[in-house]
């Protein structure tokens, strides 16, 4: 039995917000086009950078959006990269503009890859939208193998949530603000803090599956 570090959320409160987002992100897909702020491009290198992607690994980028970290982790050369989203509208973008990028629809806590599958899965700017964090992390390491790395990030910083929970017609959560309490949320799921990084414009997590 799994100790749940994170809140229950009912099944209908999970679908209610997730078709919230699905809606809002369908509509707001062009704010997620270029140009970046100044430095974002720089900072999305930086992440993509910290998850140490090898030649031909699997990686799925959930909450993937447009795909703005697509063609960094291509220039890595993984095997296969997988893109998931609520939003049907961002997956549209990303097939467009990624035609050998696999797409997955639905919330990441029900994506059904297969057990010990992926190497890296890049969170980027989507931890604070994730409803269900338990069965959320439940699955990732279900589906990651021993070793594959879980990179929690943001380009903006985690200051800039302040301004989203004012923004946002659903709920936004805060990323883990310190090393020890990341240890602390992350160790019952199989998870280990491989790096933390938490300057004003930049968050990144990295976690490490150790099951
Ligand atoms: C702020 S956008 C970030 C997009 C992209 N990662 C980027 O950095 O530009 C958050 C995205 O996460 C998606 N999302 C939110 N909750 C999700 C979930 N439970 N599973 C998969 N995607 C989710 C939203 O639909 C949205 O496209």
């Amino acid at each position: 039995m799994i100790m749940k570090s994170f809140k229950s959320v009912s099944p209908d409160e999970i679908e209610r917000i997730n078709k919230l987002q699905a809606d809002y992100f369908d509509q707001a897909r062009h704010f997620f086009d270029p140009p970046y702020p100044e430095g974002v491009p720089e900072r999305l290198e930086q992440i993509v950078a910290a998850a140490a992607i090898n030649p031909r690994e699997i990686v799925a980028d959930i909450g993937t959006g447009t795909g703005v970290l697509v063609p960094l982790i291509q220039a890595c050369l993984p095997g296969t990269i997988y893109a998931n989203d609520l939003s049907e509208s961002m997956l549209a973008s990303v097939r467009k503009r990624y035609p050998g990028v696999k797409t997955i629809k639905g919330g990441i806590r029900k994506v059904g890859l297969p057990d010990s599958s992926v190497d890296v899965f890049l969170v980027n700017a989507c931890y604070p939208n994730l409803v269900d964090k338990h069965t959320t992390f439940l699955n990732l390491q279900r589906m990651i193998r021993r070793g594959g790395r879980v990179v929690i990030s943001h380009p903006m910083g985690k200051a800039f949530i302040k301004f989203l929970k004012k923004e946002m017609p659903f709920p936004i959560d805060d990323f883990p603000d310190s090393k020890l309490v990341a240890q602390k949320l992350f160790y019952s799921y199989g998870f280990g803090v491989k790096a933390f990084v938490d300057e004003t414009l930049l968050y990144i997590l990295v976690l490490e599956s150790i099951e």
